[in-house]
């Protein structure tokens, strides 16, 4: 099937990638190997940047600013006392609790009100002519039938495993980074701990005690990276979530989801070749500490879009010449962001005293100073797009 943009993957790069070039009047297919009731029931990202809840906001349909709930500062722990960051304040903008799989459902159901063509259970195998000005994604519907879509770009928003990666820059060629820890994540039936959510350094170890919504809440903490989720009771998990937020007591209730997440920092060596390119985790993967996973996969795609409009309407190509460097200026920044936000938190199993001591005093330093403030609060609520 023909069609001027193939997007293969449905989430939220791909999907606001659709929503902006039909804007534009760009027609575009979607395709994603998953059912649609996996991509709306999978808990993942729920912080949103000022920027990227503007764009969801005025999306028909988006629940954004009504089951969303705007968050005007978080609280930094350490030394039994909490710090708060005050993000208007300091920045004059705010962050959204909104989690991604509202934030999915509200942007499938706009885009197939709009007619959009988004087909879910199909998955890509390859790219071909990936060379030419009429590149091809052949791709596989579960039972079995191939589907080829040809189109004047294809776009890779297919996540960490992406299939358009390979064609562009080698599945695993790029800049990478490990850490030697993980955060073990529960979702819990309880009202909240506290108004705003909790990054908590403790002598133990990092908890992050976040939330979802008036009656679930999400919680983390640091843990071996091969932790087995299953092997801890709820007391055991309470109690250290307790341990690592000394001076809270956090309110518990029953745990009904579990899971443990792994840290690493990949960012692609190329990002487009020709008329390929990839956005979203299939281009970079972050620390979650911070959230900028999501935020930074929707800035790729305002950019790619303002990009394509320009290449596919005026024939300019200008814009898509620049745009892996515009890409990669963000997504350097939140890269740091994002190992600034671990490092400065979690406790490494070899930490000495030295670097125990340290890391306090850079804790002190950023929250004692308005300077420190603000900058952790520019990162946190996003950079300007420029
Ligand atoms: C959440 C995750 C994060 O990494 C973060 O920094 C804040 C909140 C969350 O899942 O709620």
């Amino acid at each position: 099937v023909p069609t001027q943009v193939a997007i293969v993957g449905a989430g939220p790069a791909g999907l606001v990638l659709s929503h902006l070039l039909a804007e534009s009047g760009i027609d575009s297919i979607i395709i994603d190997q998953r059912s649609r009731d996996e991509i709306e029931n999978t808990i993942r990202a729920g912080i949103l940047e000022q920027g990227t809840v503007d764009l969801l906001a005025r999306l028909p349909g988006s629940r954004a600013h009504t089951v969303g709930m705007r968050h005007d500062g978080i609280e930094l722990r350490f030394d039994e006392a909490g710090h708060r960051i005050d993000f208007p304040g300091l920045t004059g903008r705010s962050v959204w609790l909104y989690p991604q799989h509202e934030a999915l459902k509200d942007l499938i159901a706009a885009r197939l009100e709009a007619g959009q063509d988004l087909r879910f259970g199909v998955t890509a195998m390859a790219v071909e002519d990936g060379g030419t000005t009429r590149p091809r994604v052949v791709a596989e519907h579960s039972g079995g039938t191939t589907l080829e879509i040809e189109a004047d770009f294809v776009v890779g928003a297919d996540g960490s495993h992406s299939v358009v990666r390979r064609e562009i820059s080698g599945s695993h060629d790029g800049l990478f980074r490990e850490y030697p820890f993980a955060w073990f994540g529960i979702l819990c039936e309880a009202a909240p701990s506290a108004p705003e959510l909790i990054y908590s350094n403790s002598p133990h170890g990092f908890a992050l005690i976040s939330q979802r919504s008036p009656d679930v809440q999400r919680m983390y903490f640091q843990c071996d990276p091969e932790t087995d989720p299953t092997a801890m009771t709820e007391d055991q998990i309470w109690d250290i979530l307790q341990q690592r937020v000394p001076g809270v007591t956090l309110v518990e209730g029953p745990i009904f989801q579990r899971d443990v997440l792994r840290f690493r920092s990949f960012v692609a060596r190329e990002l487009r070749h020709g008329r390929l390119t990839i956005v979203g985790d299939a281009a970079h993967t972050v620390p979650p500490t911070g959230a900028k996973g999501m935020n930074l996969a929707v800035a790729d795609v305002i950019l790619l879009a303002r990009a394509l409009e320009a290449l596919l309407t005026r024939s300019d190509s200008t814009l898509i010449d620049g745009w892996a460097d515009a890409a990669r200026d963000r997504i350097w920044k939140a890269q740091h962001f994002s190992w600034w936000m671990t490092s400065m938190l979690h406790t490494t199993p070899d930490a000495s005293d030295f670097d125990r001591e340290r890391q306090l005093g850079e804790l002190r330093s950023v929250v004692e100073s308005e300077a420190g403030r603000a900058y952790l609060a520019e990162g946190y609520t996003g950079w300007p797009l420029g």
